[in-house]
């Protein structure tokens, strides 16, 4: 358990923006923040986030919530979990019980995970800095390579004894489960080590944990592999991870580019010397998952190719999506025979940078390059390039860009521009068809979804029939208390002048609470029932108190509520801002009166039926005093009316 203090000082320090923007990058928009989702893939911005309101919401996926709630949905972490993390972020010390044995088999599996990968780091750097193996072998290697001290330290690079079970016996001595570390690869099924005679690279996500491990051999021995890697588990998906992102991330916004290199010693290298905003894609070939992680933090990548031009084929088909995802990707081949590391020591920062900004070309020029020189004078050949460069230009999403490249290859290919042309366009409308069917089969699931059914199970076949029922749901009340609830949250401890002194809190809350039964919606019941329960005490009520609330009910429905949509939308950009309508916030006030109005008419409306019900049916009674209130009740009816004049009645 952590104190409740603690808590609140962990709260009020963690701005929402500081904490996101350790994963996505921000740009100001106005008095918002916007950036690339990272729960769903976009092209443009629709995650944002008010810094004001201490909330972020996607109005792509609609993923909403506090600083908490984004380490938790991101980091996939529990509420308390969620807490720590930030505690550690702003060094806030938490006060809790060492980890026992017992409370160990409890965690999660996945904290598990990561507290078994860095027992597993820590040991391997103690074999590398402080046993005569280690330092003999595995740290003489590192040096002779060229990093320094700080670089180990910082990579927590590490060393595999040779022999085969040291590692796996005390991780046992010391309570780990055989089955994690075997599930994270370090233990073979054998219970042997598997990383042996090694030097260790640990392979860290974004948020710092070490995820899996690379171990390159020191021996020549043909029959294994330079390299061995963890296997994926629980906490790796290395289609989702690239080595070095989480310490090249400020770099990467910071340059607003993002270099991309074959290998883990490339990365160290450029990194130590200077070039930080550097990440390899590690042995596989680019996924779109890690373009896309790029993609949160910069529109640019710089892709770095060995200098051996047999590869590099293969690596460039998977790349077509960087073009579809719209980002500006250069590639740049080094001289033969270097890889980056090489090159980087032989010619230094200054010639390495030069190199790269004269030998950068964009991804179709690139391609149509390499294409070229293979296809030689041969025209089937060359009549093949020019498809593939057609197919690739066609993914551009944006039209100028597009138009760019048409002129550029046509110049390239000496191909006539019209022909060129003609054909991206061909491509262009089968995409495009593609997209249109992909939009209504969307379009059609979404409509049945929202289309009230009914579910009836046939007795005598167990046939499921799906019925269209006739009872809609009902729009309008709920809008409307959406709205009296989204008062109450973001409003609250603002002043009302009409009525003298009050807080739109003491003006909704004694009002609501005669009617709560009026909510149909259980959460914003809860919400009133909460603000109530603080009225009567006679405690202030704030915005805070309800998106941090302990209820995830009450929590996720306030940051929800408390983001208009119209409020976020980028209208400065669009050229058409508001005018007429004002921001919600300066609204609040008329937002406040018209929506007590509304909900009492509908509170009158049920009245007034009941009633009417009531004089028809009973027919033999007196009925005076009945007539006396339900013309009263419509007098009243007719009085809000008349103020809400956009309602009809
Ligand atoms: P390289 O063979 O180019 O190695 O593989 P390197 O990175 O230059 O390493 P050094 O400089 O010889 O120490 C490039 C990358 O491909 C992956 C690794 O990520 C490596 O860094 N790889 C290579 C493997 O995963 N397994 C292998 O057996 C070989
Ligand atoms: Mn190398």
């Amino acid at each position: 358990m952590i104190p409740a203090k603690t808590i609140d000082d962990i709260l009020s320090v963690a701005r929402v923006e500081e904490v996101i923007e350790d994963f996505v990058a921000l740009k100001r928009r106005g008095v918002n923040m916007m950036g690339l989702c990272p729960f769903h893939d976009e092209k443009t911005p629709s995650f944002t986030v008010s810094p004001a309101k201490g909330i972020y919401k996607c109005f792509g996926c609609g993923k909403s919530g506090t600083s908490v709630g984004f380490i938790m949905e991101h980091e996939n972490l529990s509420y308390p979990e969620a807490l720590k993390y930030l505690a550690n972020k702003y060094n806030i010390t938490v006060e809790e019980r060492e980890v026992s044995p017992e409370d160990r088999a409890v965690l999660q599996l996945t904290d598990a995970l990561h507290i078994v990968n860095n027992f597993a780091a820590e040991h391997f750097t103690k074999n590398l800095l402080e046993t005569d193996e280690g330092k003999a072998v595995g740290l003489s290697y590192f040096k002779e390579r060229g990093f320094r001290q700080h670089t180990l330290d910082q990579w927590q690079l590490g060393f595999a004894m040779s022999s085969g079970k040291a590692f796996t016996n005390l991780a046992l001595e010391k309570q780990y489960n055989l089955e994690h570390l075997q599930k994270l690869g370090l233990s073979t099924q054998y219970e042997s080590d598997f990383f042996k005679s090694r030097v260790i690279f640990p392979i860290h996500n974004l948020s710092g944990k070490i995820v899996a491990f690379a171990g390159r051999m020191l021996s020549k021995d043909k029959n294994q592999p330079k390299y061995l890697n963890s296997p994926e588990s629980e906490i790796y998906n290395k289609r989702k991870i690239l080595y070095g992102f989480y310490f090249a991330k400020t770099a990467i916004r910071k340059a607003d580019e993002c270099i991309v290199v074959e290998g883990y010693t490339d990365v160290l290298t450029l990194f130590q010397g200077g070039v930080e905003n550097v990440v390899a894609s590690s042995g596989t070939s680019f996924t779109v998952d890690q373009i896309r992680l790029i993609k949160r933090f910069t529109d640019n990548i710089k892709i770095i190719y060995d200098g051996d031009p047999a590869g590099i084929k293969a690596a460039l088909r998977g790349l077509d999506l960087v073009l579809a995802e719209n980002m500006d990707v250069r590639l740049v081949l080094l001289p033969k025979d270097e890889d980056p590391d090489s090159f980087f020591k032989k010619s230094g920062q200054d010639a390495f940078s030069k190199y790269l900004d004269e030998n950068a070309k964009d991804f179709i020029d690139f391609k149509t390059t390499l294409l070229l020189s293979e296809a030689g004078n041969d025209p089937i050949k060359r009549s093949h390039v020019l498809r593939d460069i057609v197919s690739s230009i066609a993914l551009i999403p944006d039209a100028i860009k597009r138009a760019m490249y048409v002129k550029q290859t046509s110049s390239k290919m000496e191909i006539e521009e019209a022909i060129l042309i003609a054909e991206v366009e061909k491509d262009l409308q089968k995409l495009k068809k593609e997209q249109q069917q992909q939009y209504h089969r969307e379009k059609l699931r979404e409509d049945r979804n929202n289309f009230v059914t009914e579910v009836i199970v046939n007795p005598e076949d167990g046939q499921v029939e799906m019925i269209p029922t006739t009872t809609l749901p009902k729009i309008n009340d709920e809008h409307q208390e959406r709205d009296l609830v989204r008062i109450l949250i973001t409003s609250c401890d603002l002043m009302l002048e009409k009525n003298g002194d009050v807080t739109v809190h003491e003006y909704l809350i004694p009002f609501v609470e005669e009617n709560i039964d009026f909510l149909a919606n259980k959460a914003y019941k809860k919400i009133f029932e909460f603000a109530i329960s603080k009225y009567k005490a006679s405690q202030k009520i704030a915005f805070k108190d309800f998106i941090h609330h302990e209820d995830a009910d009450i929590r996720d429905t306030a940051v929800d509520l408390s983001i208009s949509k119209y409020a976020f939308a980028n209208w400065e950009e669009k050229g058409i801002f508001l005018q007429t309508q004002q921001m919600p916030e300066e609204n609040f006030k008329k937002d406040c009166y018209e929506s007590i109005l509304r909900f009492r008419l509908r509170v009158l409306k049920k009245e007034i039926n009941e009633l009417e019900k009531m004089i028809l049916e009973n027919s033999d009674e007196d009925k005076t005093i009945d007539i006396k209130v339900l013309q009263q009740l419509l007098n009243e009816r007719n009085e809000i009316a008349k103020e809400l004049t956009q309602i009809v009645l």
